[in-house]
């Protein structure tokens, strides 16, 4: 494994697409884009090693699902899930959280990439990597599709960055609002909300 590689930060030309679900702000082909890009960069930092992916559901469920693929095949990759609710507030690093679905793998001793859909406040990722680091990780990484520069709590790098977007709420490509367009294949803010 090869030292940091933060991935460079990636710009849009953010353009307004209206559609009767909201505007598009990141196209499917962007994504698709991106997160080649990314995979290459994982393929560099971790030639000749191993690496263990924890997607944090649900929202990360499609981007773990194409990032995977876009990693190189000669790369073995383990890949599991978890769960998590937080309670606390964008105020505070405190707050406590519950494990919904742990992992059914160990992680001691692995090169580890969390992979979330986004960071807000980053409450999320700062009680995932707390927990993770506390089950021996040998090494512990993050890609995020996307991130809302400025609220986060999680003050360690993001090593793979998709998208740093507005801070609006956004749908799709895994994301919800009440549960709703995970199944949008871009990325869109709502008119409504
Ligand atoms: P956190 O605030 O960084 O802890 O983000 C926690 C979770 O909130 C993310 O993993 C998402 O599931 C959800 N979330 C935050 N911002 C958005 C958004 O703009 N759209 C949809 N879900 C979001
Ligand atoms: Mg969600």
């Amino acid at each position: 494994m090869t030292s940091l590689g933060i991935s460079r930060v990636y710009t849009l030309n953010y353009r307004s697409m209206q559609t009767a679900l909201g505007t598009v702000l990141i196209t499917e082909e962007e994504i698709r884009r991106r997160i080649a890009d990314l995979g290459l960069q994982i393929s560099k930092d971790f030639a000749g090693g191993s690496v263990t992916l924890v997607g944090i559901l649900k929202g990360s469920f499609i981007f773990l699902a194409d990032l995977i693929r876009a990693i190189a095949q000669d790369i073995p990759v383990e890949v599991d899930f978890m769960s998590v609710s937080s309670y606390g507030d964008a105020t505070t690093t405190s707050g406590t959280i519950h494990i919904e679905k742990d992992l059914g793998i160990s992680i001691e001793a692995k090169d580890v990439i969390i992979v979330e859909d986004i960071v807000d406040t980053g409450l999320t990722l700062l009680h995932v990597y707390n927990i993770l680091s506390a089950r021996g990780a040998r090494s512990l990484r993050v890609a995020t599709l996307l991130e809302k520069p400025g609220n986060s709590r999680y003050d360690r790098p993001l090593e793979y960055v998709g998208f740093q977007i507005p801070n609006k709420f956004v749908v799709g490509f895994g994301l919800d609002f009440a549960q709703r367009y995970r199944n949008l294949s871009d990325i869109r803010v709502l008119d409504e909300i």
